[in-house]
């Protein structure tokens, strides 16, 4: 979740409602100055930004799917995990100091108002799960913020662009051409994203959540191509439609932060229900 754009600071986001929405679709009421880098930023955002863009390479992220993608740390519920990483705040985020509880209860809620259908509200229930990684030891470098692909050129679209000049790959001459190592339109599942939440809780989710789920939790901080339009050209047509409900999503994800902090007790027993139909008691992690 997070970003903004560094070329035009003064920009707000004003997600619009788009011929690719998808078909009735509700989009959250957007409101003007979510994501406003570095206007609104609180600290911290931008070294966050400054270390992920140094260190996010292609030996990183492979080291770091052989590291987790075994997915052997422990076994644990939705619920055991949703309040295991209530002790988090998201430093890349400059729009809230909510606990992660609180965030993913306030998404999940919005979409339920809007009247999306079931797994889309648990969607947006678990969507940032993968944050755990932060209470594994990662830096938060290493686990929020924006992603982006390693293995190719940077777009000048990413936030913070200018930090990628101390990446390495970026002087490799394999990896520093528009397509790297990719093909033109092989498709994001054939691409090496920087190493985050996203990768990870898509990995620990897949076999039971819906393609069109499973593709928005993937790619959700991926905002240089859903709200930006960039690297499409490493993009096949599933990405494309896809990418509509990532767009869909991203509303919900910013656009509920300003929301009252919701109530727990209430709703507890409507997500407990809503998340057993569709995980098993324990996921490995
Ligand atoms: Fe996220
Ligand atoms: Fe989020």
């Amino acid at each position: 979740m997070s970003d903004g754009l560094p070329r035009s600071p003064a920009r707000a986001y004003a997600v619009a409602v788009t011929d690719r929405t998808p078909p009735g679709a509700y989009q959250n009421p957007a409101p003007r100055g979510f994501r406003d880098y570095p206007g609104n930023s609180r600290p911290g955002v931008r070294e966050l930004y400054r270390l992920q863009h140094r260190h996010q390479t292609v030996e990183f992220v492979k080291a770091k799917r052989r590291e987790y993608l075994s997915l052997d740390r422990r076994r644990m519920g939705i619920w055991e995990a949703i309040k295991f990483l209530d002790r988090l705040v998201d430093d890349s985020d400059p729009d809230t100091e909510l606990s992660q509880l609180e965030h993913l209860l306030q998404t999940a809620e919005a979409a339920r108002r809007a009247g999306h259908p079931r797994w889309f509200i648990v969607t947006a229930l678990v969507h940032d799960l993968g944050k755990i990684l932060c209470l594994f030891g990662e830096p938060q470098w290493a686990v929020v913020g924006d992603t982006f692909p390693v293995g190719c050129r940077f777009s000048e679209q990413v936030i913070y662009h200018e930090f990628f000049a101390d990446n390495p790959d970026d002087r490799v001459p394999a990896y520093s051409t528009r397509l790297g190592i990719y093909e033109e339109g092989g498709g994001l599942d054939d691409v090496l994203m920087s190493w985050g939440h996203d990768e990870y809780l898509y990995h620990v989710v897949k076999d039971h959540l819906p393609d069109e789920a499973l593709y928005v939790i993937r790619y959700h901080s991926f905002y240089a191509a859903h709200r930006e339009g960039a690297y499409d050209y490493l993009m096949n047509d599933r990405d494309r439609q896809m990418l509509a409900w990532v767009r869909t999503f991203s509303t919900f994800d910013l656009y509920s932060k300003g929301d009252d902090s919701p109530d727990l007790v209430d709703q507890r027993p409507y997500f407990e229900i809503l998340t057993s139909e569709f995980f098993p008691t324990e996921l490995s992690w």
